[in-house]
């Protein structure tokens, strides 16, 4: 398969970027991408839908996963960003293997490529029996999502060419097509005066989707340059050095 994957960035093709799942946080950084450099950039999601450069693949299936295979060694990206569900932690414990199945399933085929990779992965990797959790604690998960997503991290940073970057709950509008945050449906619950139900027993560190976004087109920027490194989603924005500046991930 080939698509009109490169661009001319002054006397150079830029390869594209890759970026698995066209979510909340995919769709984010597509857009960001796109307005940011004009980097080509290739998004795969399950559905189909009308967009430039995008492919609809089921990564539940081996075909869809050899796809994706067939896909990564076509194209070379200069980087892939793994944002692709299953994300519904409810989904997920009561569908571990199948949830398994995609996220180390596409963790090996991108670990395989050698391409480099940031993977979007999660607080649940730890249990919440403590909080101040650092990058470099031991991962302790306390359900089926934290187990897949744990086993996909390391998966992914065998490679030596990946950075997971742990992120809590994302908050931010949803584009049409996408599942409407936590934060948007108790905006929309009051505002239409209607009461919603809402745990009381967990706590989280929320962050809006345009900083992920923010944060995480750092690294396609930087020419794909990452690695084995796991990151918490606290960084302020403001913080990374320019794109023509030595990659934070990569000290040396
Ligand atoms: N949102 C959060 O608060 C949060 C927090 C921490 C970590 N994360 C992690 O970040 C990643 C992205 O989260 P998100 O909130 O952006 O997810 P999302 O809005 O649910 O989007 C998931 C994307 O993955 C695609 N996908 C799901 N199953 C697939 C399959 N079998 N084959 C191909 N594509 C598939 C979906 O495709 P379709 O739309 O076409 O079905 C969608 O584009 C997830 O791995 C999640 O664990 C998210």
């Amino acid at each position: 398969m080939h698509m009109n994957m490169t661009a001319r960035t002054g006397e150079e093709a830029a390869s594209a970027a890759l970026i698995v799942g066209h979510g909340l946080i995919g769709g984010s950084l597509r857009a960001r991408l796109r307005e940011a450099a004009e980097l080509p950039v290739v998004c795969i999601g399950r559905r189909h839908r009308e967009l430039p450069d995008y492919r609809a693949l089921d990564l539940a299936s081996e075909t869809g996963r050899a796809a994706l295979d067939e896909l990564v060694a076509d194209l070379r990206p200069r980087c892939a960003v793994l944002a692709h569900g299953p994300s519904d932690v409810t989904w997920i414990d009561k569908n571990e293997a199948d949830a398994a199945a995609v996220h180390c399933g596409v963790a090996a085929i991108m670990a395989r490529s050698a391409t480099p990779v940031v993977m979007i992965s999660t607080d649940n990797v730890f249990s919440g029996a403590r909080g101040a959790y650092r990058p470099g604690d031991p991962a302790e998960p306390a359900n089926g999502y934290g187990r897949v997503k744990a086993r996909a991290e390391s998966i992914a940073l065998a490679s030596r060419s990946a950075l997971v970057l742990r992120v809590s709950l994302v908050y931010g509008w949803h584009r049409p097509g996408q599942r409407a945050t936590f934060a948007q449906r108790c905006l929309e619950a009051a505002a239409e005066g209607r009461p919603m139900d809402a745990p009381t027993d967990q706590l989280f560190t929320p962050i809006h989707v345009r900083d992920v976004s923010v944060v995480t087109a750092a690294v396609p920027l930087w020419s794909g340059r990452a690695c084995g490194r796991t990151l918490s989603g606290r960084a302020a924005p403001g913080s990374l050095p320019s794109p023509a500046g030595p990659s934070p991930a990569c000290p040396g």
